[in-house]
């Protein structure tokens, strides 16, 4: 049984389980299906998805102090195994967020790694995103391999799946989604941008620094009231030297606002970047960093910073996007946003 099998029974699995789902369940309560579902024990469903090489005593040694429900169980643990087997995590003591498109958890660190706890990001299988949304995003942007590697367009058998939107294809735009998340962090991370360190990626999840503690993890950033005037000005200009930074990589973040900034101890770090955008190659560059950049500075004014974001985003425009001649339509949008104001 292929993987992308595997999905397609998580996924049925998972609705059957999933308590927020009543409506589904007095529907097929009251219409039984015509593909009749034997009964049959918890355990033996699991090895049934997991396919042959499963077996209980496989599934005992993945018990973690974290009790999962019953319809995350099996995606938590498939997507969580490689880690496991290469040492980097040895428990999962906690669900740190539980989210539409992924849940975060913290994770007890194993033999392969320095420190106490790493966060694992694990995307929901291929519920990811909303197709007609990505397209702003995807816009002068590769797929990504899970290798890391671009997906080239002569890779005939992979874009006729894609446009056929077959469960191989949109496994391979999900895996893309969540490699351009890895690659934004290590890139970032090595010029000493502040984000989680990024440890280790599969399919399905990234494996990251968790920032907090064993009793709580980080807030963000819209949940904190900053008292501190001098300490609001020095946590908008991280933020706003790391969207310089990210420009500077020809990047934009795409989807920056208080809810992707993590507040612990006084320091910040961003995160959420599935969807970065290419500042060079994407026709909407200027629309994007615009709405990035007055969410953030929304917040900010909130907290007595006296900042405008046409004129931070005026400046960015200056220096990173109007100098490039690929970026004429990206500053035809620029000058339409002039006119809406005026
Ligand atoms: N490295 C981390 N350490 C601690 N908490 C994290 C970490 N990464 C994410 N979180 C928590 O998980 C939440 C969701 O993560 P995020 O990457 O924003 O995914 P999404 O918004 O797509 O569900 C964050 O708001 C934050 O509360
Ligand atoms: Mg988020």
């Amino acid at each position: 049984m292929s993987r992308y099998d595997d999905f397609d029974k998580y996924a049925a699995y998972e609705e059957e389980f999933d308590p927020t789902n009543f409506d589904r369940r007095a529907r097929r309560k009251r219409k039984p299906k015509a593909r009749h579902v034997p009964k049959k024990t918890v355990s033996e469903q699991l090895i049934e998805i997991a396919g042959d090489d499963f077996s209980l005593d496989h599934f005992e040694s993945f018990k973690t102090t974290y009790t999962p429900s019953l319809y995350e169980a099996d995606w938590l643990i498939d997507s969580l195994r490689s880690f496991f087997e290469e040492d980097l995590i040895s428990d999962v003591l906690a669900l740190v967020k539980g989210g539409k498109e992924a849940s975060v958890y913290r994770c007890a660190t194993g033999p392969a790694y320095e420190g106490d706890y790493l966060a694992a990001k694990v995307y929901r299988p291929r519920k990811f995103r909303n197709l007609t949304n990505d397209q702003m995003y995807r816009d002068g942007r590769e797929l990504l391999s899970d290798k890391d590697e671009i997906i080239d367009n002569s890779d005939h058998r992979t874009m006729r799946a894609i446009k056929k939107h077959s469960s191989f294809g949109r496994q391979v735009e999900h895996t893309s989604w969540l490699m351009y998340e890895f690659r934004t962090l290590q890139e970032m991370y090595e010029v000493g941008g502040a984000v989680p360190k990024p440890v280790e990626v599969n399919e399905n999840t990234i494996l990251m620094s968790y920032i907090g503690d064993a009793n709580r993890a980080a807030s963000s950033l819209n949940k904190i009231r900053i008292e501190d005037r001098d300490e609001a000005y020095y946590l908008y200009d991280i933020v706003m030297n790391n969207v310089d930074l990210m420009l500077s990589m020809d990047m934009i973040h795409g989807d920056l606002s208080p809810y992707n900034i993590l507040y612990w101890e006084g320091d910040i770090v961003l995160i959420d970047f599935p969807q970065v955008v290419n500042s060079r190659g994407n026709t909407q560059a200027a629309f994007i960093l615009r709405r990035d950049i007055e969410r953030v500075c929304e917040y900010f004014v909130r907290q007595g910073v006296e900042r405008d974001a046409k004129a931070v985003f005026s400046d960015f425009y200056e220096r990173y996007i109007a100098p490039d001649p690929q970026n004429f339509i990206a500053d035809h949008w620029h000058e339409e946003f002039d006119d809406d104001e005026e």
